[in-house]
């Protein structure tokens, strides 16, 4: 249990941890590069430790040079608020003998992102067997939508509910490519089909129904590998080699996005976010906060292993209530639980339609946070695809809880900071999946004084 006081505002300047998806990716192409990939700034959440941890089992070499003793905890708190703090967490992935066989069943843990990629990394490599697990949370969340098309490539996968549901056994073998049409918009479906597409016979492209997160792609080409893309289109062509590569990743933008909106909601803050990946694909955000009236600029533009980095500096801000769209979903799509808090604190009606990919997230975030701000004041109607919510209410706190998933406990945190009185957040501890250092930082930017549970303040 956490206890977050209500602040006046938030003020200062921070760096966010290193992009989770961006960081699944480089681990993931590292061990499909001869001379492996050298990444700082890698995520230090732990869904991405988890991706270490199964390419490890899988054959790959992991060296991680700041880590001075070589045995440390990567999940160690001191390694975690240094590696959140500047671009330390330095991550080497590579597998020189290529991929073999692991001992022990794959543990994807609470990431679908894991699950999903690596369904598609092992499914294209001939004979590699490996079967891959994960949480209560994850084993609860759609595969089929990934296996399928995999199949259909010729991949061997079978598992409970047919291959829809984890524990799902996978006996990689030579793929042929294909058009895949898909039916949600997904960057792990998209991204699992491209990396089975890498070894295959053949072309291999996916259509997507909108746009989705793009980091596979920019990441390919900057490691030398062509992706032929044209609207909603995106090819890839077999290859045998991937370069190695060395850059530091970008702050996670939806990381940076928790303080952008407690910013926002709060009276007297000012605030700025250095080095934060501006990817338009993951910036949807920004764009419906600035039709509800965000005081915000994009400052230092720069690129970084071709992904665009800036700072984003924002103030305290007056917003209005607006209408999401379906194609605008995917690219706010995990930042969704902080819109409808940004919208608690609008003047009039916000409605989201079309995120119905929410409810097969770590938790059915629709369902979630309706009942969290539910309880905490706000107007919010859930619907069968995002939610009607009526502003501008005052918040009070009380008691509330996290489900297990880490956006919400994030969310709920910060409407917490525009509360009228202190919430206590039970489960709080799941931030360590994307983001451990979040309540390290928002002590820093507030003298927040949370109480844990057993714990003198
Ligand atoms: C991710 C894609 C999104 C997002 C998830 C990370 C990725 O999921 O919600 O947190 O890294 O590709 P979907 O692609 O399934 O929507």
């Amino acid at each position: 249990m956490i206890e977050i006081r209500p602040v006046e505002g938030i003020r200062g300047e921070i760096n966010v941890p290193g992009d989770k998806s961006i960081s699944h990716r480089a681990a993931i192409l590292g061990a499909l590069s001869k001379e492996g990939i050298t990444v700082g700034n890698f995520s230090t959440g732990e869904d991405c430790e988890t991706t270490l941890a199964c390419l490890k089992a899988l054959g790959c070499e992991i060296t991680k040079p700041d880590d001075k003793t070589g045995a440390k905890d990567l999940r160690d708190p001191d390694h975690l608020r240094s590696g959140a703090a500047g671009f330390e967490n330095k991550v080497t992935i590579k597998a020189p003998q290529g991929l073999r066989e692991p001992k022990n069943i794959l543990d994807a843990g609470n990431s679908g992102t894991t699950a999903r990629l690596l369904l598609g990394l092992i499914s294209g490599i001939p004979n590699l067997f490996a079967v891959i697990n994960g949480d209560e949370s994850l084993k609860g969340r759609p595969m089929g939508r990934v296996t399928g098309p995999l199949i259909s490539m010729g991949a061997k996968i079978d598992g409970r509910e047919f291959g829809e549901k984890l524990p799902l056994a996978v006996r990689g073998k030579k793929l042929n490519g294909g058009i895949h049409v898909l039916q949600v918009a997904s960057a792990q479906v998209k991204t699992a089909i491209l990396l089975a597409g890498l070894g295959a016979q053949g072309a291999t492209t996916v259509i997507e129904p909108s746009p989705t997160r793009d980091h596979t792609e920019i990441m390919l080409e900057f490691l030398g590998v062509p992706v032929f893309k044209s609207d909603l289109k995106t090819t890839v062509y077999p290859t045998s080699l991937i370069n190695g590569g060395s850059w530091t990743i970008p702050g996670d933008f939806s990381s940076a996005a928790f303080w952008i909106v407690a910013a926002a909601i709060t009276r007297e803050s000012e605030l700025r976010i250095k080095n934060v990946n501006v990817n338009p694909t993951r910036t949807g955000l920004l764009k419906v906060l600035k039709r509800m009236g965000l005081a915000y600029s994009v400052e230092d533009e720069s690129l970084s292993g071709g992904e665009k980095t800036a700072t984003i500096a924002v103030k305290s801000s007056s917003l209005k209530g607006t209408k999401v769209m379906p194609e605008e979903i995917p690219s706010l799509i995990d930042e969704l639980p902080l819109l409808a808090v940004a919208a608690t604190q609008a003047e009039g009606i916000t409605e989201v339609t079309g995120a119905q990919e929410l409810r097969v997230k770590e938790s059915d975030r629709i369902h979630t946070m309706a009942v969290g701000l539910k309880k905490m004041g706000a107007q919010i109607k859930e619907t069968k695809d995002g939610w009607i919510i009526k502003g501008k209410t005052p918040l009070a706190g009380g008691k509330t809880k996290s489900y297990g998933d880490h956006r919400i406990a994030m969310a709920l945190a910060v409407a917490g900071l525009a509360a009228t009185s202190p919430l206590h957040l039970e489960g709080e501890s799941c931030v360590r999946i994307s983001y451990p250092s979040f309540f390290e930082t928002l002590r820093k930017l507030t003298q927040n004084t949370e109480v844990r549970e057993g714990i003198q303040p």
